[in-house]
């Protein structure tokens, strides 16, 4: 009744802008299927500036820094290797090669990324190589290898990052966690992060329809003066809207923390949680989906998205604004506890430990089918299949 309430209200209330982007079905990035090189121009004006974050100045670093004209000029002596084609690799490199870069990529032979490399353009011998080779090829060696690989073939990497090279990573956890992965680079080197704030896909996507993910940068190891420069210059070569600073512990601290949180963890946690006590309570699972994620995802949060909580709550039905602001409060104080704990189990590199031991199993792979095919199989995700079909968008392409 609330969320009913709630919904008339906001739609009343939301600018024409918002009411429009509800129509749209929610978070609707496409990858896109073929690039446009010579067309692209993804680069817009403004520049380095201080902002306000809540009555904290931060330096941040946007795309006017390095129009392409000047990061093309910056990098014209230079080969980017590209080290693995996950989503981060594909992403960044596809970014780069369109943002006319000289760019390669090295992944190991015959496997899945090499044969998504060679389906999406790149020519064996010529831009795409092993990863040793191109590692020795590379100036700027872009390690976007899985964290456990980059564990696993830093010995075999490690030859490769001799003096003058800059080592790029786009997350602090091989650098932070030395004392697990061994990755202990060479003095004589540059090393920086560039960590997209999202998947390589939504880089990719975001990139190909002139927008940006925003990115942190970070300088671990800076030898020739010029890493942070670097650093700013990678990061918009690689598509990011716009760069804000930190380092990588920071960077790895805060990703493994939110990704374990409401990004992934908290968020299913919550949804369980609430799911399963309306369903307790007799309703059906299309109520109890539908009150639970579908108006969530397709309502609430995009709108949070656009506006802020601070909107949201000022903007909602006077019900739903009294339960909100009286019960926000406890959930906040039951999550505390656990949240702390998390930090702690993140710091100490218990969270690290058990991913990388997971990761080293022999039959990690079967067991992991199984975790996740108990979640796809749960009634709740199910359900959710369900209520998907039913959106008119859906229903409508199904004709
Ligand atoms: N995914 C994200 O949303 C995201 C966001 C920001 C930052 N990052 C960071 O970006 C980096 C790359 O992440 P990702 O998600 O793109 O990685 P990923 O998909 O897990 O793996 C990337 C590459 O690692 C290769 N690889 C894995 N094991 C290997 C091995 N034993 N030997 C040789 N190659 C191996 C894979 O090659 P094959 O296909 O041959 O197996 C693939 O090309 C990581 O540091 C990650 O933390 C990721």
């Amino acid at each position: 009744m609330a969320s009913r309430n709630l919904a008339r209200t906001l739609l009343r209330s939301i600018a024409p802008a918002a009411r429009s982007a509800l129509a749209k079905p929610a978070f609707a990035l496409r990858v896109a299927s073929s690039i446009r090189p010579a067309a692209f121009s993804p680069m817009q004006t403004r520049g380095i500036k201080t902002m306000d974050f809540g009555g904290t100045k931060e330096t941040v670093y946007e795309r006017s820094d390095m129009p392409l004209p000047k990061l093309q000029a910056y990098f014209k002596n230079d080969t980017l290797s590209v080290l693995g084609y996950g989503p981060q690799g594909r992403g960044q490199a596809l970014n780069l090669r369109d943002n006319g870069i000289n760019v390669i990529v090295g992944v190991r032979k015959d496997g899945r990324s090499w044969k998504k490399a060679i389906s999406e353009g790149w020519v064996p011998g010529k831009t795409l190589f092993s990863i040793e080779e191109a590692a020795d090829k590379g100036t700027y060696l872009l390690n976007l290898l899985s964290d456990a690989a980059q564990r696993d073939l830093w010995k075999t990497l490690s030859p490769y990052v001799t003096a003058g090279k800059t080592l790029y990573f786009s997350h602090g956890f091989a650098i932070t966690y030395k004392d697990q992965t061994g990755v202990i680079p060479p003095k004589d080197v540059d090393v920086i992060l560039c960590a997209p704030k999202g998947s390589g896909s939504t880089l990719r996507s975001l990139f190909v329809n002139g927008k940006g993910l925003n990115s942190s940068i970070a300088v671990f190891q800076d030898v020739t003066g010029k890493a942070k420069e670097k650093a700013i210059a990678l990061g918009i070569a690689i598509g990011s809207g716009y760069l804000y600073e930190t380092t990588f512990q920071k960077e790895v601290f805060s990703d493994l923390f939110g990704e374990r949180g409401i990004l992934m963890g908290a968020i299913y946690g919550m949804f369980r949680a609430q799911y399963d006590v309306l369903r307790e309570n007799g309703h059906s699972p299309s109520e109890a989906f539908n009150e639970t994620v579908e108006e969530a995802t397709q309502s609430l949060i995009p709108l949070i998205g656009e506006n802020g909580m601070d909107w949201m709550y000022a903007n909602c039905s006077v019900t739903a604004q009294r339960g909100a602001l009286d019960w926000h409060q406890k959930f906040y104080d039951a999550a505390m506890p656990v949240y702390k704990d998390l930090y702690k189990s993140v710091v100490t590199g218990a969270e690290v430990k058990r991913a990388l031991d997971k990761n080293s199993q022999p039959d990690y792979r079967e067991s992991l089918e199984v975790e996740l095919k108990e979640i796809s199989d749960s009634e709740i995700w199910r359900s959710g299949k369900t209520v998907r079909s039913l959106r008119p968008e859906n229903v409508e392409s199904d004709k």
